[in-house]
């Protein structure tokens, strides 16, 4: 399949990339960089609204993972930038899709959990509403952006993609130097759910809604077991060998990181129940066979 790929440099897009060859399909990335230094590269512009329709024509499937990092602390001008590089992008690139000669079978555009706001230990699946707080927001808007693909007949799949877990990047990558100082610890209460994948089984994922014409809509991609922040804290320390006693209470993490402290206090059991119906094979189901297969 001929893909385009947005967001292609990012933590899930650099891994995906090598992935998706091996798989045989034929890659271009939409990119920001208008110098075309960049091989198989297309250029887009989301900020000002700027794309090369016809260089994407002839794609078949295009995967949205564009999206300015959620980390450091939320002034109004980021989460502006958090809003804009996910709904204006959105909106562009599927209004651009709907314009071109021969349309592309399939859209899969990233979302996330955050969807479904803070929850505490209410058992969420895609039928599940959305939250009330700020991600919860973009995420509903991030995904109402993809309806002009799907009204033209695109399938549009909207991966809620849960907390990423890789040793190479991400949250885990940053949790790791810490731990080995014995820095590690639980935040707030510990008791938080957090909804998790592996980024290997997130590839894993993509592939599996790209052939499978049957999944549309809104998918949770996250593995079938959930953790608590604690029971995180825990599986970490025991991997690493260190201790992990310390404990960040709620207070001190909202101190030091503002509002950005919904994303780590908050809490979520998100179930992944299309990529059940749709029989998708987990590489990690649980935490413990992936941190056996990352922490030998
Ligand atoms: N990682 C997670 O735990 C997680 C969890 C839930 C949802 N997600 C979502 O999944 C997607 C991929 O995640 P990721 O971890 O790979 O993110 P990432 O490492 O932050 O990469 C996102 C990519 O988006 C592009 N980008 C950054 N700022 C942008 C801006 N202002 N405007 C337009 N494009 C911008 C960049 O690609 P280019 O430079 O190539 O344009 C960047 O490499 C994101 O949309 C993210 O919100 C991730």
């Amino acid at each position: 399949m001929k893909i385009a790929i947005a967001g292609a440099s990012g933590f899930v897009g650099s891994a995906l990339i090598p992935h998706l060859e091996r798989a045989g399909h034929t890659l271009i990335k939409l990119v920001r960089d208008k110098s075309g230094r960049q091989r198989n590269a297309v250029f887009w512009n989301p900020s000002q609204g700027e794309i090369d329709r016809s260089s994407l024509e002839g794609i078949e499937g295009v995967i949205n993972l564009a999206g300015e990092s959620i980390m450091g602390w939320w002034t109004e001008a980021k989460k502006e930038r958090i809003k804009n590089s996910r709904i204006a992008a959105t909106a562009l690139l599927a209004k651009t899709l709907c314009k071109l000669k021969k349309t592309p079978q399939v859209l899969i555009n990233a979302s996330a959990v955050g969807y479904y706001g803070d929850r505490g230990a209410e058992i969420l699946d895609e039928k599940s509403s959305s939250g009330s707080d700020f991600l919860s927001e973009v995420c509903r808007q991030w995904e109402s952006a993809t309806d002009v693909a799907e009204n033209k007949g695109i399938r549009v799949v909207k991966l809620r993609i849960g907390t990423v877990l890789s040793p190479e990047g991400g949250a885990l990558k940053k949790m790791i130097p810490p731990f080995k100082l014995c820095l590690g610890g639980h935040l707030g209460s510990g008791k938080q759910y957090m909804s998790w994948i592996s980024r290997e089984d997130l590839q894993g994922v993509i592939l599996h809604v790209l052939a499978n014409l049957q999944v549309r809509g809104a998918v949770n991609a996250v593995a079938p077991q959930v953790i608590t922040n604690a029971e995180l804290t825990q599986a970490l320390s025991l991997a690493l060998h260190r201790p992990a006693v310390l404990h960040i209470p709620a207070f001190m993490v909202k101190f030091l990181l503002g509002e950005m402290s919904e994303v780590l206090l908050g809490s979520q059991i998100v179930q992944p129940c299309a990529l059940k119906e749709s029989g998708y094979a987990y590489l990690h189901p649980d935490l413990s066979q992936a941190f056996q297969a990352w922490f030998p």
